[in-house]
């Protein structure tokens, strides 16, 4: 099993996402602020990794702080969650984690010292739930695939695998559950611009399993579908409103709308902690705005002509309407049924 995120010999050990499928790497974290940073530039990516990063760059600041007075630590851990929070705005698990994270260090009585190690062992509970929640996702997803073929051909797009988890991954998931039990054929991963997140992270993934992986280009998905090729899409999520609306990955969307259109059930598959019940509808998710050079530079080579403008949204929302269930560690749910807390 792949471990984008592991603590080990007193430091964080990321995968380095931005280099695979040609290098496998791993880079040790040491400091908050190198935290934030790989969360920024993507080194850490897909949003429960970045809730687990996150919950380490907390631990990461909290050992950075020096003073022995509570008001003031709580005051410079503050700090310490702000510089995270200010990495990447649409993922709700960074939100979420950061928020757990500060909750113990308010609620830890002890000394300075007894809070950094809450702040550690909590750190390292929110990794292995995370892990544990990717299973009983993928074993529940298994539950609401359609029941024919016998061997299922999923379109997935982005990655939302062990790579943007814990371990294991959320659609991912669902498809190694498939796997493991027979019931898949194949995974078209759709490539996934502008970071290509499809081609070559859930491309590399799957290889490492020995899942067959057929990797399409974005817009060949609708034509996929007509040609009968598709049995259901499973995607991930960064975050959920209270009424269903999803945000992923730009592109899901369309994709959504593709799979109504030719009648393919389209699944999302989350954690809990990826649902924002503050928010009543999709419309109020803040959508990430990324460099143009995304999109208009690949290598070392310029894909446009000088002289146009770009627009570079990372994610997009799906409305609920186009969703066929919510897959969650607790179930599976009608979009605007979901469980409240
Ligand atoms: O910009 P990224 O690569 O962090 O976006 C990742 C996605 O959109 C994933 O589908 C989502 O975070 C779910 S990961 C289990």
């Amino acid at each position: 099993m792949l471990y984008p995120v592991i603590w080990k010999n007193d430091s964080v050990v990321l995968i380095d996402q931005t280099r695979l499928p040609n290098e496998y790497a791993v880079i040790e974290v040491h400091r908050s602020q190198d935290m934030a940073e790989a969360i920024r530039t993507m080194i850490v990516r897909g949003a429960p990794a970045i809730g687990v990063a996150a919950a380490y760059g907390m631990y990461l600041g909290a050992r950075e702080i020096k003073t022995n007075n509570r008001l003031e630590f709580l005051h410079d851990l503050e700090g310490v969650a702000q510089l995270l929070r200010s990495t990447r705005p649409t993922a709700v698990n960074l939100f979420w984690a950061i928020g757990r994270m500060m909750q113990i260090a308010y609620e830890t009585l002890g000394n300075i010292e007894e809070i950094k190690q809450n702040l550690l062992e909590t750190a390292e509970k929110i990794r292995a739930e995370d892990l544990e929640t990717c299973q009983l996702i993928g074993d529940n997803g298994l539950k609401v695939l359609p029941k024919t073929p016998e061997k299922l051909i999923i379109l997935t797009h982005c990655n939302a695998g062990a790579l943007a988890t814990a371990g294991y991954g959320t659609a991912l998931g669902v498809v190694r559950s498939a796997w493991k039990e027979g019931r898949l054929s194949r995974v078209f991963a759709d490539e996934t611009r502008p970071r290509l997140q499809g081609a070559k992270l859930t491309a590399w993934e799957c290889v490492q399993e020995g899942i067959p992986v057929t990797v399409i280009a974005d817009n060949m998905a609708a034509h996929c579908m007509k040609q009968g090729l598709i049995d259901a899409v499973v995607v991930g999520a960064d975050r959920i409103a209270a009424n269903g609306d999803t945000a992923n990955k730009i592109g899901t969307y369309n994709l959504a709308i593709v799979a109504k259109s030719h009648n393919v059930p389209f699944f999302v598959a989350a954690p809990v902690s990826t649902i924002d019940f503050t928010l009543d509808s999709g419309d109020k998710i803040p959508i990430e705005e990324r460099h143009p050079s995304e999109i208009y530079q690949l290598g070392d080579s310029m894909l446009t002509p000088l002289g146009v403008e770009f627009y570079n949204p990372a994610f997009d929302v799906t409305p609920a309407e186009l969703i066929t269930a919510i897959i969650t560690e607790n179930g599976a749910f009608a979009p605007h049924e979901l469980p409240t807390p």
